[in-house]
């Protein structure tokens, strides 16, 4: 009998079923025997010894399904050496599971904290596979995870709908994008999308470059600025501040988000009338596109073939189009950041879309 367990941690997305029915659909082709242990939200389900026996039928028919049906949950890495409140040691309790139920190996999906417990698990002596899902796409190891490209999908359908109301209305309009501390959702999604300005995390902002493009536009004759700002953007003055005193400057501002901010500063120097779209979750909603379809099964495919190969303690991930195996000692603790100097950045700037840098 061979025995997996698995576990989705961490936001949900796109494709996390896809994913699972790859590893599941590619393990059932190879070994007749195989036991399923679903853990139901995330670590937690392994903590508290919460699972579902499943089988490959279970499977069936969620390729295009959104969401997790293992459900999720956030169990933050820093938290995993503290005892919950009856004083259980959680990651001896996830130990004592993966022990009780025998289990050859445990997959867990997911993105950076849930890789960072993944890899402390494997240090542990368990047989760790992983999959790398988040919206974000700020896994290192990766050239993508799946979720991404759905959530681009998304952002970039909102701002399309929003150019024609802005043109319209002759009004700035800033669509916040998700991403958490990095840009590539709000770097895709605004290139696609035909965003005027684009503002990410990674490229500080000055607020009279913003400004002087919007009224660059208005001066041209252009009735409408489209401005696609990161959830994380942050102004030039704000990336010299310390983390402590940056997390002191939010608390005080009374700002519901970065965007609202951003455009109390851009009504303040100038004659135009601003408005704010946050599609928020909706990014990480519904069924997963095509790309992410065809990702997450590739990779729960090769996922499947390493866990039968007994090569355990990896990522999968994708480079250069080819599903390859990562070590989760190098990805645990990485986040990847969109390079200023990256060609697509140059690319977007010749076509004209502004930074908020110079
Ligand atoms: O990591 C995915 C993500 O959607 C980020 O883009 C966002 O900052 C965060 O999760 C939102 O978290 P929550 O679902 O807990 O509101």
């Amino acid at each position: 009998m061979f025995r997996i367990g698995m576990l989705t941690s961490g936001g949900d997305c796109q494709a996390l079923n896809a994913a699972m029915r790859g590893v599941v659909k590619g393990i059932c082709s190879k070994i007749q025997d195989v036991e399923i242990y679903g853990f139901q939200e995330g670590y937690k389900g392994l903590i508290y010894s919460n699972f579902k026996m499943l089988t490959s039928r279970d499977f069936s028919g969620i390729l295009t399904l959104g969401g997790t049906i293992l459900g999720t949950s956030r169990q933050p890495f820093k938290m995993m050496r503290v005892p919950d409140e009856d004083g259980l040691d959680k990651v001896e309790a996830m130990k004592h599971t993966y022990h009780k139920l025998n289990l050859n190996c445990l997959v867990v999906l997911g993105g950076n904290g849930t890789h960072k417990t993944a890899n402390m698990l494997r240090e542990e002596g368990l047989n760790m596979m992983t999959l790398p899902k988040t919206i974000d796409n700020d896994l290192w190891g990766t050239d993508m995870t799946f979720g991404f490209q759905s959530a681009v999908d998304i952002a970039t359908d909102t701002i399309d709908r929003i150019h024609t109301t802005a043109t319209s209305h002759s009004r700035v309009f800033i669509i916040e994008v998700m991403g958490h501390k990095v840009g590539w959702v709000t770097l895709h999604a605004g290139i696609a999308g035909g965003a005027d300005i684009i503002l990410l995390p990674e490229i500080p902002y000055d607020i009279d470059v913003v400004v002087d493009a919007i009224n660059k536009r208005k001066d041209a004759g252009k009735r409408f600025t489209i401005i696609a700002v990161a959830e994380g953007a942050i102004s030039k003055e704000d990336a010299k501040l310390s983390k402590k005193e940056l997390k002191a400057k939010q608390a005080q501002n009374s700002y519901p988000s970065v965007a609202y901010e951003i455009s109390e500063k851009i009504q303040k120097k100038t004659d135009q009338e601003v408005r704010i779209t946050v599609p928020g979750h909706t990014q990480r909603g519904g069924s997963p596109c095509a790309y992410d379809r065809v990702l997450s099964t590739r990779l729960g495919a090769a996922a499947a073939e390493a866990i039968i190969d007994g090569d355990f303690g990896n990522m999968v991930a994708v480079r250069n189009n080819e599903i390859v195996r990562v070590p989760l000692a190098e990805v645990a603790g990485r986040l990847k950041y969109v390079s200023p100097s990256a060609d697509i950045i140059k690319e977007a700037k010749l076509t004209g879309i502004s930074f908020g840098d110079a």
